[in-house]
């Protein structure tokens, strides 16, 4: 069992090699490399073991041509494969092959971010009159929820298969003070795979005491496949007329700074390399794009279309929809060779691109920012889509 998935991702990960290396002709893929498109019921394996003895699992479930794994630390998204415009598989999913590598040294690859996804500045903020410290573990700021964000426990999953969706539904109670956040959060979060293939995010949460919430998946995507090079070629389009600006750490200033004619204008589809290089002091500053995008749809009660990337050479799309009125498009700057991926090949800088809807980033401490305040007998709630498919 355990040898055939090997064969299978190692099979996937050369066929997406292949399309690369041959532009994106028809070429015979080995059965092996094509995973049926029908409709899987999550399964479940032992991944590995945590320090403290903590059994880790892993799942794999499949539905309308989308394969995924999913681990139950950190929700991470291991992997996920979906076909070429030739039915060819690849896995365009950042991950790595063992528990020990990511609890060591992941940089958030597949993971469910929380408390709070992207910064806040000096891990501080107030509300109703009470300042909070956070856990801060980026510089003088708070990343991903701090030291040990949602992204480092192991969260308790139920696995579902109900009319034509199969998916996982991922628990984690997250007590009063963790991090240095007010209220026990609790917290679900669905992750379904759609008869059409697609990847469903629903997140919810409630807390016992007023809190700050904002969470978020952390995929680095390369839809010509993890491993097989830079992502520079792959176009992208976002819906926003603005973006936020940073300090030198990445906190945003305040502004909301129109995208049109600069770098970060992305209305019209372009290649992320275009305009990388354009020495556009916001990307000096942060090393390429890691900017927060204000979609210009802002907050919505349903998940709207509002960012599409698309691979030429394979033809691979991603289209994605959200209710959430921000979204980080991060280029992978700091990923610097010293990773090894499932594919067995090393992420270099610009190798994947992360697209993370969420609200923007230390929105705590900008009273103009779309609020991200939560209260006891409330839910928060929001949904984002991920669909995928060739042009
Ligand atoms: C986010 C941030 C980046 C970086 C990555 C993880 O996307 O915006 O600055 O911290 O996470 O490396």
């Amino acid at each position: 069992m355990e040898l055939n998935r090997r064969t299978v991702i190692a099979g996937a990960a050369a066929a997406g090699l292949a399309a690369s290396t041959l532009g994106g002709t028809a070429q015979a893929a080995s059965s092996a490399a094509r995973p049926s498109p029908g409709r899987e019921k999550p399964v479940k394996e032992l991944f590995g073991r945590l320090p403290d003895g903590t059994q880790v699992h892993r799942w794999s479930l499949a539905n309308g041509g989308t394969r995924m794994k999913v681990l139950s630390y950190g929700g991470i998204v291991q992997s996920l494969e979906i076909p070429d415009r030739h039915g060819r598989y690849a896995n365009v999913s950042l991950g790595l092959d063992t528990l020990d590598a990511y609890v060591e040294s992941s940089p958030y690859f597949g993971a469910l971010i929380g408390r709070y996804g992207n910064r806040i500045g000096k891990g501080r903020f107030t509300l109703d009159g009470t300042t909070y410290q956070l856990s801060v573990n980026d510089g003088d700021n708070s990343l991903h929820g701090g030291a040990q964000g949602f992204d480092k426990h192991v969260w308790d999953v139920e696995p579902f298969a109900e009319g034509p969706d199969v998916g996982l539904r991922l628990y984690r109670t997250s007590p009063d003070g963790e991090m240095g956040y007010p209220g026990t959060l609790r917290v679900k979060v669905t992750y379904t795979l759609t008869r059409h293939g697609e990847w469903r995010i629903d997140y919810e949460a409630t807390t016992d005491r007023p809190t700050v919430v904002n969470l978020t998946s952390h995929v680095y995507w390369n839809l010509a496949g993890e491993g097989s090079g830079t992502v520079e070629d792959h176009e992208l389009m976002i819906a926003a007329s603005r973006y936020t600006p940073t300090d030198p750490g990445l906190i945003p200033t305040g502004e909301l700074a129109r995208v049109a004619g600069t770098p970060f204008d992305f209305r019209r589809a372009k290649p992320i390399g275009q305009d990388l290089r354009a020495g556009h002091p916001q990307q000096v500053q942060a090393k390429g794009y890691d900017h927060n995008w204000v979609l210009d749809k802002g907050v919505t009660t349903r998940p709207e279309p509002i960012a599409t990337l698309r691979d030429p050479r394979s033809g691979r799309t991603l289209k994605i929809a959200t209710d959430q009125p921000g979204l980080q498009f991060y280029s992978g700057n700091f990923l610097d060779g010293t990773l090894t991926g499932t594919g067995g090949r090393t992420y270099r800088q610009g190798d994947a691109l992360c697209l993370e809807t969420q609200h923007f980033p230390d929105s705590p401490n900008h009273a103009h920012f779309p609020s991200t305040v939560l209260r006891p007998g409330r839910t928060y709630r929001t949904t984002t889509i991920h669909s995928f498919g060739v042009r």
